[in-house]
């Protein structure tokens, strides 16, 4: 039985019925809960901010897995921490502060998680690698919920992996986006432990928890 975590994007939830969308999420047996923070400059899209965090917080306890898509994520650090975040993952791209708001983020006792875009090289995050708990790989480009796998993304989870073991380095490799039953064991096999996934789990024909098991079968 392979061993994988589930992390929930509630980008793609019914957000009139949020809380409920997040219980069955957890009654389904999902890992975390992927909460996806756009501005509308890092990203086209805007979306939600701590206030939402601070909400879910009040619903689950399962770790909120929080991924910021924002210009100067260093100014909302603490602001996402005390809302109750577990992770705080942040991308390597356009900041330049990014080995002191890693240094910060862990300095509030919650996981720190870089982030690399389909266009950037695994290369790019090797210094700050010791930093982190969570090493991202997004497999499309940031912004929407909906968007359909970039499979040459698959080759730099490997590259990933081989900068992890080359450094003794214990972070897991999480992908992000258009993550299905057929795309989830090709990220897989290439060394991801962690998958992202809001369409295939909250937008399932068949609800929640069939999204959420076809996800899991797809790997054993
Ligand atoms: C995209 C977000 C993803 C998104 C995934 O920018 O980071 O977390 O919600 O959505 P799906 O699983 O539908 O590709
Ligand atoms: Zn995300």
């Amino acid at each position: 039985m392979s061993t994988i975590l589930l992390s929930s994007s509630i980008l793609s939830a019914d957000f009139s019925q949020l809380g409920n969308q997040i219980r069955e999420a957890e009654e389904a047996g999902v890992d975390w809960i992927h909460v996806d923070v756009m501005d509308g400059h890092f990203v086209p899209n805007i979306t939600m901010g701590p206030f939402i965090v601070e909400h879910c917080r009040k619903i689950t306890s399962l770790p909120l897995d929080v991924h910021l898509m924002i210009e100067k994520p260093e100014n909302h650090i603490e602001a996402f921490s005390n809302a109750g975040a577990s992770h705080l993952s942040v991308h390597i791209e356009n900041n330049p502060n990014v080995y002191r708001t890693l240094e910060h983020i862990r300095s509030l006792s919650v996981k720190p998680g870089i982030v690399l875009n389909p266009g950037t090289p695994a290369a790019a995050i090797s210094s700050v690698i010791p930093l982190v708990d969570i090493i991202l790989v997004m497999t499309v480009n940031p912004g929407f919920s909906g968007q359909k796998f970039i499979p040459s993304v698959v080759p730099k989870i490997s590259d990933v992996r081989e900068i992890l073991i080359s450094q003794h380095a214990k972070a897991m490799i999480q992908v992000d986006g258009g993550i299905t039953e057929q795309t989830l064991p090709l990220t897989y096999k290439a060394g991801a432990r962690v998958f992202v996934a809001a369409t295939a789990i909250f937008k399932h024909p068949q609800g929640i928890a069939a999204g959420v098991q076809m996800l899991r079968k797809s790997v054993n």
